[in-house]
């Protein structure tokens, strides 16, 4: 006998998956069954992460979506319901992150990083909001980040960015929560990504980084998604609210 977790006649939107952790996670909502809006404001690479669920024979389409523009937001939403016919999962995954210190940024490169980051997450749950209030089921699952924990120095911005993101998730649960809502959010650790190539060359590489891991590694984007899926599925109905973070031990927050 086992148990599986899985997400049969579920529709899930996951933002910023054309690659990275976000792509990772759409494949895997595909295999357990859901169906999937891959959201990019990278058109090529959503079309092309959709291609790769539709090969394996899952059911997905990809939308061009900057997540800090609110009617992007609005028409991904839109898109998913005309298609697909309800949406059920809502994963707030696109951010952008200068890795810089703070000295040495600019307003346009701070204003950036938090229109993505906070802005984004707040545009597109908006957006979701009424289809999942309407059907009283929802499953929202933020990014979050350990630098949003405990502040990470070259990451200032990005660590108030999803400091935001960790309170909004856990205002947000309290308001949706009767309408069987559920939001959390999870921080990962360093995870090998095309997006954190040069945070993990300007901390000193991956071995160094390891070795402050009582896993000594840094994550592959599938030890985050599995996290994300778990939060996404009836696996996780009565937890709401909370951050979890998925970082090899580095951080351990009561
Ligand atoms: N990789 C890590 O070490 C790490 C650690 C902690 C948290 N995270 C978080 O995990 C998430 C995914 O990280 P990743 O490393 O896979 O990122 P990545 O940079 O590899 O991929 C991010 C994706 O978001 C898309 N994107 C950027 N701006 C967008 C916009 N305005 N609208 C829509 N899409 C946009 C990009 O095109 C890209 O496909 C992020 O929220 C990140 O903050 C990552």
């Amino acid at each position: 006998m086992s148990i599986e977790i899985n997400l049969n006649g579920r529709v899930a939107i996951v933002t910023g998956a054309g690659r990275g952790i976000g792509c990772e996670t759409a494949q895997l909502f595909a295999r357990a069954g859901a169906r999937v809006v891959i959201a990019d404001i990278d058109e090529a690479s959503a079309h092309a992460a959709a291609e790769q669920i539709r090969a394996f024979g899952g059911d997905a389409f990809g939308a061009r979506t900057d997540v800090t523009n609110a009617d992007d937001a609005r028409a991904l939403a839109q898109a998913a319901l005309e298609k697909f016919g309800r949406i059920d999962i809502l994963v707030n995954n696109a951010a952008r992150w200068t890795t810089k210190l703070f000295k040495d940024m600019t307003p346009e490169e701070y204003d950036a990083n938090l229109r993505v980051t906070l802005y984004g997450t707040l545009n597109v749950s908006r957006a979701v909001l009424d289809a999942m209030t309407e059907q009283k089921y929802g499953r929202i699952v933020n990014l979050i980040s350990d630098a949003g924990r405990i502040g990470e120095p070259y990451l200032t911005v990005y660590s108030a960015a999803k400091a935001g993101v960790a309170g909004f998730t856990k205002a947000l649960a309290k308001e949706v929560g009767r309408y069987n809502i559920t939001v959390n959010g999870i921080a990962p650790g360093v995870t090998h990504t095309p997006g954190s190539r040069d945070f993990i060359e300007s901390a000193g590489g991956e071995e160094k980084i390891a070795k402050a891991y009582p896993l000594r590694r840094l994550a592959q984007p599938i030890d985050i998604a599995n996290v994300i899926l778990f939060l996404a599925s009836d696996m996780s109905a009565y937890m709401t609210g909370q951050i979890f973070s998925a970082s090899g031990g580095y951080t351990t927050i009561g």
